[in-house]
């Protein structure tokens, strides 16, 4: 008898190039636990539903726990012309309890089984991520904390634009994650659909009970439509989208710490623990494992176009070309989820240079913006104070001087009467202080926030 479980319908064996063409082990065999989890509930519900004993369901399930620990040891061995995980397994039930395990695939076919399996070890990748996640976040909280009455030049286009709280900048980055998290809870939602029972597509003419396996496999609902679900990998093009953007969010913030680390900035000091030296240049050190980030990022998003492209030109239903989803799903999934790893640690243990970044605050006319504010508050038209500040920034260029520096003239050739009233708010410190709307970088804004999600974080 062959040893194809389809072989039936074929006269001479496989090319053995097709073979090695078409496996699928030397990448699915990471499904294993799921596809047991999954075979083991398929097999009780066969139980319940009568189409196997309640005995035969009892030892399918264990013969299935033993197969588990085997492969658990490293003690199973893939063999190519078996395809996958799914055939490993049921011919090493079949060899274990002969016509008995020939019954498990009753009621399904490998089509549901796999977008089944995709799905268990999808819900699980997605709770690692939160987890993940939380921790980013909890160290930027720490970090947000560490360096509290610390001001940041805050850029826009890489120019100096106003001043920001160091902890202002540490939580806009605990918000971009806290995105991703509800963005993969949403995305959890479509993964948590049960297709198993949908057989090859169209659902089966024996009496399973597929309600059964989904409550067994805790699966919040079952999918409406065989046809739709066995083909459907919209979540895993989903997945890999969120974990696109994770990495996005990873890679500036790697990026911004990289150009911080330089000389040029001198803003911070990154642990020793997370960079590396140079073989020739005794005195450097690198920021590898944020130039990484940024590197693997590439191809976390290289993920996401060929799913695009795999997907795009498929007809209903299975289609092999589905295979191609694993290799680009579980590389991006270890890529981010070991980027978030790597990023906790190195961000609680680095430092602001809290001395160079204030020694060179004044540098760039952070506060011209709360100038013209000031004169907008006292009735100066904004447009026309946009253009009276932007004057006294040229004077300024010219004589080599701060804005605080310039006579009080020029401040009351503006608004007269308005003049002296400027110095309560020049420089960085007290321009920092004036601001006041919501969820701005006011100490007492960045204080809410702190208060916030630190409560979020201590929240059992
Ligand atoms: N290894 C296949 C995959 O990953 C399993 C499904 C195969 N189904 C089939 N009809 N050939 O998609």
């Amino acid at each position: 008898m062959s040893q194809k479980t389809w072989g039936g319908r074929f006269t001479v064996s496989t090319d053995k190039r097709v073979e090695l063409f078409t496996e699928s082990i030397s990448f699915d065999q990471r499904l294993y636990k799921h596809d047991i989890r999954a075979s083991q509930a398929h097999a009780r519900m066969l139980g319940e539903v009568g189409l196997l004993t309640n005995d035969e369901a009892k030892k399918i399930c264990e013969a299935l726990n033993e197969i588990g620990e085997t492969i658990e040891a490293g003690k199973m061995e893939f063999r190519i012309e078996l395809e996958d995980i799914h055939t490993h397994i049921e011919r090493a039930l079949i060899e274990r309890l002969g016509d008995l395990g020939r019954k498990l695939h009753t009621g399904r076919s490998r089509n549901d089984q796999v977008v089944t399996d995709v799905k268990l070890w999808t819900r699980e990748a997605i709770d690692q991520l939160d987890k993940d996640l939380a921790e980013v976040q909890k160290a930027f909280l720490v970090l947000a904390e560490k360096s509290k009455d610390l001001v940041l030049p805050g850029y826009t286009h890489m120019q100096r634009a106003q001043p920001i709280l160091a902890a202002h900048y540490c939580l806009a980055y605990v918000e971009k994650f806290q995105r991703d998290r509800d963005r993969l809870q949403d995305c959890r939602k479509r993964v948590n659909i049960l297709p198993l029972g949908a057989a090859a597509l169209a659902g089966t003419s024996l009496p399973i009970d597929r309600h059964s396996v989904a409550a067994q496999l805790e699966f919040a609902e079952v999918a409406r439509n065989s046809l739709d679900v066995s083909s459907d990998r919209d979540f895993t093009l989903e997945f890999l989208y969120c974990l696109s953007n994770i990495a996005i969010h990873l890679s500036s913030w790697a990026e911004e710490w990289i150009f911080w680390a330089s000389t040029e900035f001198d803003f911070l000091i990154l642990p020793d623990a997370f960079c590396t030296g140079s073989s020739i240049m005794p005195h450097k050190k690198n920021p590898d494992v944020l130039e990484l980030t940024r590197g693997k990022t590439g191809r976390v998003i290289g993920h996401l176009q060929h799913m695009f492209i795999t997907l795009k030109g498929l007809p209903m239903a299975y289609n092999r070309d589905l295979q191609e989803d694993k290799p680009a799903l579980f590389d991006s999934f270890d890529t981010v989820s070991l980027s978030l790893q790597v990023a906790a640690p190195m961000i609680v243990e680095t430092l602001f240079k809290a001395d160079r970044i204030t020694a060179r605050l004044e540098d760039g006319f952070l506060d011209a913006t709360t100038l013209m504010e000031y004169f907008i508050s006292k009735g100066v038209p904004m447009r026309s104070a946009h253009e009276a500040i932007g004057n006294l920034v040229r004077e300024c260029e010219s004589r080599k001087c701060r804005l605080a520096e310039l006579p009080v003239e020029k401040f009351e050739d503006i608004l007269p009467g308005h003049g002296p009233g400027v110095f309560a708010l020049l420089g960085v410190q007290k321009s920092l202080t004036s601001f006041r709307s919501y969820g701005s970088t006011s100490p007492t804004e960045v204080q809410k926030q702190l208060d916030y999600w630190n409560e979020l974080f201590q929240a059992p």
